[in-house]
């Protein structure tokens, strides 16, 4: 890999828009919390910890996740998190970033819903002041639990509406859990101002995404990356401005794709879709978001301006302030 390249790319000021917090946990930080907890059954070796990490499949990628999850106990806890992915954040040279939290599993597995708000909110004034790094807030609903998690997702966010949340989104798996029973949500939460932000077609066909932009008034996609497979749907998300956060590293190691190489990423450019690039959960895959752009470019051959391309599509694709994406625009401006 040529070393202008990887400079090229380090110095692009970047936006994250598609990472979950439980995911970006540190290696430090879950091997710390797992020997706090032994009973969660999550390896507290960081060599074992590596291989708890190595996915089957997207369900087996799940159940490690939420494995991990259930570690979060304390307001203090998400604080640590939230500061340690703001580090991490400012080390790729990442000043905005859109984080997906989950209130309703937070508090299934106990974590009191005032815990987590504090946790959230502390974190965000530290990693503003401490590292330089503007946070907002996807909330999600975890599909596997149906509409009542839905409900008590858009309850907890219009009722809390904590400083810096932006977005209503829907995770978990695609298979067996219709976009379209989570409508009556999105409907309210968009009439209350939140963005609509739901993963499809990351483990399902386009159908999903066609649902999540239909039924859900999607306005950016969680992956999308099946997408690839339906030309009117691309003409759809090009026309419409509906941008794909991409996670190419997260699909190779929840086996969607066989590699980088086989990644529709191309076919998606070439059509005109709003392609962005994040990482999902990156201790988890071994990603970063440095990584992700320079695996990009190289696999892809990408001139340098279409890399800086793929890094300003992101700042039109936030829900950043208009200020906010300006200034993030003259600084890439600077670069490229
Ligand atoms: N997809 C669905 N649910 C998730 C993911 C994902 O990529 N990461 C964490 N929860
Ligand atoms: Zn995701």
């Amino acid at each position: 890999m040529p070393e202008n390249l990887r400079a090229f790319v380090a110095a692009l000021p970047k936006v994250e828009l598609h990472v979950h917090l439980v995911g970006s946990a540190s290696m430090r930080t879950v091997t710390r919390l797992a020997r706090r907890h032994p009973d969660a059954g999550v390896p507290a070796d960081p060599a074992v910890l590596r291989r708890f990490y190595t996915f089957r499949d997207f369900d087996h990628f799940l159940t490690v996740y939420w494995a991990v999850q259930a570690l979060l106990r304390s307001a203090a806890d998400i604080h640590e998190l939230v500061v340690g992915l703001a580090r991490d954040l400012a080390a790729q040279n990442c000043r905005y970033a859109e984080v997906t939290v989950t209130p309703y599993n937070h508090l299934l597995d106990g974590l009191p819903g005032d815990d987590l708000l504090a946790g959230l909110a502390s974190g965000r004034a530290a990693a503003a002041a401490e590292h330089g790094v503007e946070l907002a807030w996807c909330f999600d609903i975890p599909g596997e639990k149906g509409p009542v998690a839905g409900r008590e997702t858009l309850v907890f966010a219009l009722r809390n509406r904590p400083e810096g949340l932006v977005s209503l989104g829907l995770g978990g798996p695609e298979v067996g859990v219709g976009r379209a029973q989570f409508a009556p949500f999105f409907t309210a939460a968009r009439e209350a101002g939140l963005h609509s932000v739901p993963h499809a077609g990351e483990t399902s066909g386009p159908a999903t995404v066609w649902s999540a932009v239909h039924d859900l008034g999607a306005e950016r996609i969680g992956h999308g990356t099946s997408s690839a497979a339906d030309p009117r749907l691309l003409a759809h998300l090009a026309e419409h401005r509906i941008a794909l956060e991409v996670c190419p590293t997260s699909n190779v190691r929840t086996r969607q794709v066989e590699s980088l190489a086989a990644h529709p990423i191309r076919r998606l450019l070439d059509h005109g879709v709003p392609v962005t690039l994040n990482t999902d959960d990156p201790p988890m895959f071994g990603a970063t978001l440095n990584g992700e752009y320079l695996a990009v470019a190289e696999t892809l051959g990408l001139r340098r301006a279409e890399v800086a391309q793929l890094a300003r599509n992101a700042v039109h694709a936030s829900f950043a302030e208009d200020t906010r994406k300006q200034a993030l625009l003259a600084q890439l401006g600077g670069v490229a």
